[in-house]
């Protein structure tokens, strides 16, 4: 099998890799010349995905910033960036270029793969008529399907491999396609009736985090105004055996998927003429979590006679999430922005990014701190020498549960 894949980042990389550890061919497409000469020369820019790993397979894996190397391949998966505008409105920019691009090489019976998360409706009505711009017929000459990604970069127990894969295919031999195709890198492929019913299960999953997550962040910033371990209480709910799910309170949503996709069901609800109104204010709520964090510094600061201004302030971590060094919608980054607008001189910690250019700082360790703040813990963190070298320690994620110390300040 000879599979294209177009847009060569978290989802698609660990995807072509993957076709390729099987023995079949991979032609990856991504319009970034930087990504493309990377890969080229066996550097991956995707934690998941070690250099390695590239090696292994580099003579199957072909990369180019040119789509018509796609004439040749079987099937095409598609994996580009589905952002938010400005005004937090789907951007379906990258999506509409991919498919007017691969309009332009698209062969008979070649199968079309939709990955992008977004809103239902998107690969029938928005996507299929850019690729029939090919004079091809969807279904007829060509067949497409959407398939929702469920990557969890960084994770090791649960991958591409063993990791439900949900097919829905705009007809009968497009799903029959689709399912033939995700049965040769993972254990088990769900067929859904509809591309609409996959698009939505995907948003479904990241919707249903997303209320979580507020849900626990509202009970936090309550219990900080009652006195209440917040931690102690999420972790007592969670010995019910059965009907309730832990989530943890933090310092708000990262990453290109929670803080995006909610808002992608919301806007297409709108042309139904329904508010999705739990999407909404979870939104809001894990979008009011980095101010929350800031004034609960500044309270720190003032117990120690300090102002902000003036203060040094030391972030430790500052991607989204532990173990990786994914920037994408951090509220670290946000933190950040909110301490130096107070007039706070801030520094940060963080192994796995080196330097925030943006912010002029290079990552070193905390030290002389009027304040040591943890907003990412990553696994190798030692959160015992932070809290012993530094005057005070405020904690957004928990780990120094177990600590007794004066000087510490936890969410
Ligand atoms: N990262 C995740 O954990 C994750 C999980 C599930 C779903 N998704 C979804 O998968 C999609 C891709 O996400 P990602 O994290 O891999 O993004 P990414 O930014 O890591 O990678 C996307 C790549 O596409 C390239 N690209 C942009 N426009 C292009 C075009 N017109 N043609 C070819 N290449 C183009 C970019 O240069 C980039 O390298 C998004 O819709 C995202 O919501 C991501």
């Amino acid at each position: 099998m000879r599979v294209g894949i177009v847009g060569l980042g978290y989802v698609g990389l660990p995807l072509a890799v993957a076709f390729c550890e099987e023995g079949h061919e991979a032609v990856g497409v991504d319009t970034d010349a930087r990504v493309v000469e990377a890969l080229t020369h066996g550097r991956s820019h995707v934690e998941d995905v070690p250099a390695d790993s590239l090696r292994a397979v580099s003579d199957r894996f072909q990369v180019s910033t040119r789509y018509a190397d796609l004439a040749k391949v079987d099937a095409v998966v598609v994996a580009v960036p589905t952002p938010l505008t400005r005004n937090r409105e789907p951007d379906l920019g990258p999506l509409a270029a991919a498919g007017t691009a691969l309009a332009g090489v698209l062969q008979q019976g070649q199968l079309v793969v939709l990955e992008s998360t977004t809103f239902p409706g998107t690969t029938r009505e928005r996507f299929v008529p850019l690729l029939e711009e090919s004079g091809l017929a969807a279904g007829k000459d060509f067949f497409a399907a959407f398939s929702p990604e469920r990557t969890d970069p960084g994770r090791t127990d649960f991958t591409l491999r063993n990791t439900p894969k949900i097919v829905g295919g705009l007809n009968e031999e497009s799903l029959r396609r689709a399912v033939e195709l995700y049965e040769l890198v993972c254990d088990e492929v769900l067929p859904v009736s509809t591309p609409e019913a996959a698009e939505l299960s995907k948003l479904l999953e990241n919707v249903f985090r997303s209320v979580n997550i507020a849900l626990v962040n509202e009970l936090a910033i309550l219990c900080d105004r009652m006195g209440i371990d917040v931690w102690e209480v999420v972790e007592a709910a969670a010995t019910k055996p059965y009907g309730f799910m832990s989530f943890k309170p933090g310092p708000g949503m990262g990453g290109h998927c929670l803080p995006v996709d909610p808002f992608y069901l919301a806007w297409r609800a709108r042309e139904f003429d329904t508010q999705t109104e739990f999407i909404e204010l979870a939104g809001e709520v894990n979008q009011r979590m980095p101010y929350f964090c800031v004034e609960k510094i500044a309270r720190a600061l003032n117990d120690h006679a300090k102002p902000v201004r003036g203060s040094r302030v030391a972030i430790v971590g500052v991607s989204y999430k532990p173990g990786v060094g994914d920037l994408r919608e951090s509220p670290a980054l946000k933190i950040i922005r909110l301490l130096r607008e107070q007039g706070a001189e801030v520094s940060y910690h963080d192994d796995y990014v080196p330097e925030l250019p943006e912010h002029r700082l290079r990552s070193e360790w905390p030290e002389d701190a009027d304040c040591t703040v943890i907003v990412t813990a990553h696994p190798d963190l030692d959160v015992e020498r932070i809290v012993r070298e530094s005057s005070l320690v405020v904690d957004f994620r928990g780990v120094t549960r177990g600590i007794e110390a004066p000087n510490l300040m936890r969410l």
